[in-house]
């Protein structure tokens, strides 16, 4: 069984923040094509970001393109199994442009490496990545995301479109789940 924390680790109003200013420092140092968005998780902070991106470019926001794909692991678990299924790529021109990888969370980093890596056999010009959540402790793989919301420690978290078992997506803080017997 599991159960929230009784306050939010991160609340509504420091992730809008969080996510405004984060917008501003990649729109100061990379002039990306697409935004990709890897789905679910990333669907609120996709949003939330896109908007305050577009904000921050100005008349070049019409020139910015986004686009979704759904990446996910295997398994209702607390752990992601690491067996990557990536569907909507064949879908998004990435030959030749400049990538936004956009997730919600590097965990073990295997996903965002695994996505990483498809974009490049693509032909992808450059990719930079961003995510919500960096949770370097349980790093497997040698993945370092170029723009992070925050870190956190090694705590499974919950809300702004992070899920257990799809529960809890729609909260708009981020909450710590911890396990009870
Ligand atoms: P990876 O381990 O970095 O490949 O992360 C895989 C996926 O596991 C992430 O994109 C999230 O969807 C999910 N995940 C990892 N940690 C958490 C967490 O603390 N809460 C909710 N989902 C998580
Ligand atoms: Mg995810």
């Amino acid at each position: 069984m599991y159960r929230m924390s009784e306050k939010p680790l991160i609340g509504a109003d420091k992730i809008c923040e969080r996510v405004a200013t984060l917008a501003r420092e990649i729109v100061a140092v990379y002039d990306y094509d697409i935004l990709l968005s890897a789905l679910t998780g990333a669907y609120m902070f996709t949003a939330d970001l896109s908007r305050e991106l577009a904000k921050a470019q100005g008349v070049k926001a019409l020139q910015r393109k986004i686009a979704f794909i759904k990446a996910s692991s295997y398994g209702v678990s607390t752990e992601s199994s690491g067996n990557l299924t990536v569907t909507g790529l064949e879908k998004v021109d990435i030959s030749g442009k400049k990538v936004l990888l956009v997730d919600d969370i590097a965990d073990t980093g295997s996903t965002l490496l695994g996505l990483l890596n498809m974009l490049r056999e693509r032909g992808a010009k450059e990719v930079r990545s961003c995510v919500l959540l960096n949770k370097q402790e349980r790093r497997t793989v040698d993945f370092k995301a170029d723009f992070v919301g925050f870190e956190i420690a090694n705590e499974f978290v919950v809300g702004y479109g992070l899920d257990f078992a799809d529960d809890y997506r729609t909260l708009p803080e981020i909450w710590t789940l911890q396990e009870t017997d």
